[in-house]
Parts: structure tokens; sequence; C-alpha cells
């Protein structure tokens, strides 16, 4: 059975005021049918451990694939760990376009992640071009085989498939078109190297997930949770949607 998870990618917004959240999402759910995680800014990771009272896990939005050592503004696996995280978002479509990462380093972060203790999600989604070329499976397919080294396991690497035209714009896939992702992505899973994992590992959506959408992508097939951005930023808003779970 996988448990669920409800994710918060904050991106790169919150500043220390915004503990009150965590704690609020703390206090609203303190024995939580499913995990609960915040991913702040590096900046904040430290300060929010104790507002989430170990019922809020928090986590990282990327790492350097590296330990440590010469690599100004970069964040190491060890590091998050060290300040409390005990996950880290790699791979998200941000990361690739902003900054240019292949699936190649982003299966070297996914290492330095597993290396740390961190449990990894692994992001993946097609842009609008792709989806109108008929050519999503093939994107997110080549994208999760790239990403995903050896050392992946059921319980240490989380997959989010998050379409890049649904992130921030209000506009989500049909049910259908989740369901199919997702279905892919899970046979997908147990057809190659990972297979003795494919049952175990939950699978996120992420894109526009708010309160008013959320039960309906919970109830389709093979999504077992959330990464959500926008509506995470709230207590109020991310326990409707951790509600709909
Ligand atoms: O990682 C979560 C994200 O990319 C989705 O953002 O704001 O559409 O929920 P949002």
């Amino acid at each position: 059975m996988r448990r669920k998870l409800a994710a918060g990618n904050w991106k790169m917004n919150g500043l220390r005021a915004d503990v009150a959240q965590v704690e609020a999402l703390a206090q609203a759910f303190p024995d939580p049918g499913c995990d609960i995680l915040i991913c702040p800014p590096a900046t904040l990771l430290a300060g929010f451990v104790p507002a989430g009272q170990g019922v809020v896990s928090l986590g990282g939005q990327d790492c350097h694939s590296a330990t440590h050592g010469a690599h100004t503004g970069d964040v190491s696996a060890p590091m998050l760990a060290d300040a409390g995280a005990d996950y880290v978002i790699l791979g998200h479509s941000e990361r690739r376009a902003d900054h240019g990462e292949s699936s190649e380093l982003v299966a070297q972060k996914v290492r330095a992640a597993h290396a740390a203790g961190l449990i990894a999600v692994v992001c993946v989604g097609e842009t609008l071009a792709e989806r109108d070329a008929g050519t999503t499976l093939d994107v997110v397919g080549a994208q999760l085989d790239g990403s995903l080294p050896d050392c992946v396991t059921a319980a240490n690497t989380v997959i989010a498939y998050e379409p890049v035209w649904a992130i921030g714009t209000g506009r989500i896939p049909t049910l259908d078109q989740i369901a199919e992702v997702h279905d892919f992505l899970r046979a997908r899973l147990a057809d190659g190297a990972f297979a003795a994992h494919a049952d175990g590992m939950r699978l996120l959506y992420g894109g526009s997930v708010k309160p008013d959408n959320a039960a309906e992508i919970f109830a389709t097939a093979n999504v077992d949770g959330a990464l959500v951005g926008g509506a995470s930023l709230k207590a109020a808003d991310f326990g409707k949607i951790i509600l709909a779970l």
C-alpha cells in the first residue's frame, strides 16, 4: 500500500515569518493519514524544522551533485540533511529550463541525495509543444529513464509528473490525460531496472492543483498525491488539498 504524499514546493517564495504556515499545518494535522512535505527556500529550512513538529517533513528544492567544494551559490545534499531536510525535489522543469539541467545531471543529483539519506522527488513533464506534437509519453519516458540512477528504490524516490504547461497556469490536463501518463510511468518502471520497486513507488501529479480540483485528481488511478506550488503557500489552502487526499 502506497502512503499518500501531499508535497508543497514554495519555489522562490517565503520569509521567516512564514514559519506560521508550517506551524498551522502541524497543528491542523497532528495525526495525518498521509505524508505532508513542505519544500521552502533553503534559507528557511533549519528554522522551519521545530515548527513542523515531526508531522510536516521538510525538503530542499535542488541540490548539487557534489558533497562540498568550490560551487558558489549551490547547496549540497548533506547540507540539506544537516538543516533538517528529509526530501529534495530534483529535475523540476524550472531547473531543467532555467539552469539547463539534463536528465544525466539530475541522475547524479539523485545519487547525491540518496547518499545523504534524502528522499528524491524526481520531476518529469512535457511542454505544451511536446503535448501538441503527440510526444508526451516519449518525453516523460526519456526523462524518467535518464533521471533515475541504479540506487533508486520505492523508499528513497518519488516521481512527480508535472506538465510544464499546467504549472502556474490554472490549466490542468484532463483526468484521462493524467491517468494515461501515470499508468505509463508505472508500467515503464515495472518494465525496467526498477521492476521490484514499481508497485511501491509513489507517483505525484503537479501543476495547478487547487482545493477545488484536488479530489478528482486524487481519485485518478496511480495518482498517489500531489506536488503543489502556489496553493501550498497558505496553510488554509494546502490543508484543503491534504483533506482531499
Ligand atoms: O512543483 C510544483 C509546481 O511546479 C506546480 O506549481 O503553482 O502550478 O501548483 P503550481
